[in-house]
């Protein structure tokens, strides 16, 4: 990896040094970039004040169909004393998507799509006359929404259900991490898209969660091996919840010491009256 922007330095050095009028360029170690589709990136640039220009260039430029010529995507001047810099948006599918990002010289692509991502790159022509080049990675995800768990129940025999959990999130494989865990945030199960659970019929149940992640976001579901091999769970007939059993059963606790401790009283008083 970092041996392609070193042999890049130095070929750019090689072709630099015989001419002593074209400038010496250094080149930056590239600056990976992620970007989430639809939202904004910000490709930064280090704070050079005394530039004669900026000029940035997209991972596929556009060719001037007159001259021949690549067009960049944008050019950034400086402006008037005092003034803010002018950027020069060239290449059209960026129009209106571009900007300087706050008071610096890096630069904010917004609304993204996917046809954005791509190698950019920026070279800073200097008053001094020497060049300044760094390149761009950009890649771009989806920012995650809840992921769909699908189940495969297969019952084995024995009062025993192996049930297959299948994970997706609509993201391209290659960009996502699957973590199954149980319970949620617990123990990791599995990094696999699936997940086998083994559930003996009766058992209580016992949810398992899958977590997909991307270098942007994540996102987590969970689904129950209870339901996926007995069904949902019966409506709940009106029967007497724990509590409300617990309840009755300390009421009739307390009458119950009531009567006695008043049986008690009655029949001192009765031992009493008797002469
Ligand atoms: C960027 O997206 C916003 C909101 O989705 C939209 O209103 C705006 O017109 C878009 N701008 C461009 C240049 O596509
Ligand atoms: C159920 O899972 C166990 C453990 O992985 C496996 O040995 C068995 O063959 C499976 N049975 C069926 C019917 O898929
Ligand atoms: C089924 O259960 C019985 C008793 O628990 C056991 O002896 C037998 O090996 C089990 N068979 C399978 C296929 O798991
Ligand atoms: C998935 O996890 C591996 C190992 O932790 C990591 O190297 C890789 O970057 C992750 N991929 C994504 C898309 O998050």
């Amino acid at each position: 990896m970092a041996g392609a922007p070193r042999s890049f330095l130095l070929f750019l050095l090689l072709v630099s040094q015989p001419r002593d009028t074209s400038p010496a360029t250094s080149h930056c170690s590239p600056k990976r970039v992620n970007g989430i589709l639809g939202e904004s990136v910000v490709l930064p640039l280090d704070y050079e004040k005394m530039f004669k220009s900026i000029r940035w260039s997209a991972p596929s430029p556009r060719q001037d169909e007159a001259s021949g010529r690549t067009v960049p995507l944008a050019v950034v001047t400086p402006g008037a004393p005092g003034a803010l810099p002018r950027l020069a948006v060239e290449d059209e599918r960026y129009r209106g998507r571009l900007r300087l990002y706050g008071r610096t010289y890096s630069l904010e692509i917004s609304n993204l799509t996917m046809a954005d991502e791509g190698e950019y790159e920026v070279v800073q022509t200097l008053i001094a006359y020497n060049q300044y080049g760094c390149d761009y990675p950009l890649s771009i995800y989806k920012r995650l929404s809840e992921p769909e768990i699908r189940v495969h129940p297969v019952m084995a025999g024995n009062g025993t259900c192996n049930v297959t959990f299948t994970c997706s999130a609509g993201e391209r494989p290659r960009h996502l991490n699957y973590t199954w865990t149980r319970p949620a945030g617990g123990a990791v199960l599995s990094t696999e898209v699936s997940l086998l659970v083994q559930h003996r019929l009766g058992d209580e149940d016992s949810p398992i969660t899958c977590t997909a992640t991307n270098p942007v976001s994540h996102s987590s579901a969970s689904a129950s091996p209870k339901v996926a091999c007995e069904g949902p769970a019966p409506p709940q007939t009106p029967a007497l919840s724990y509590c409300r059993a617990k309840g009755i059963l300390v009421l009739g606790v307390l009458g119950a010491l009531l009567a006695g401790i008043l049986t008690v009283h009655v029949l001192a008083a009765r031992e009493r009256r008797r002469p």
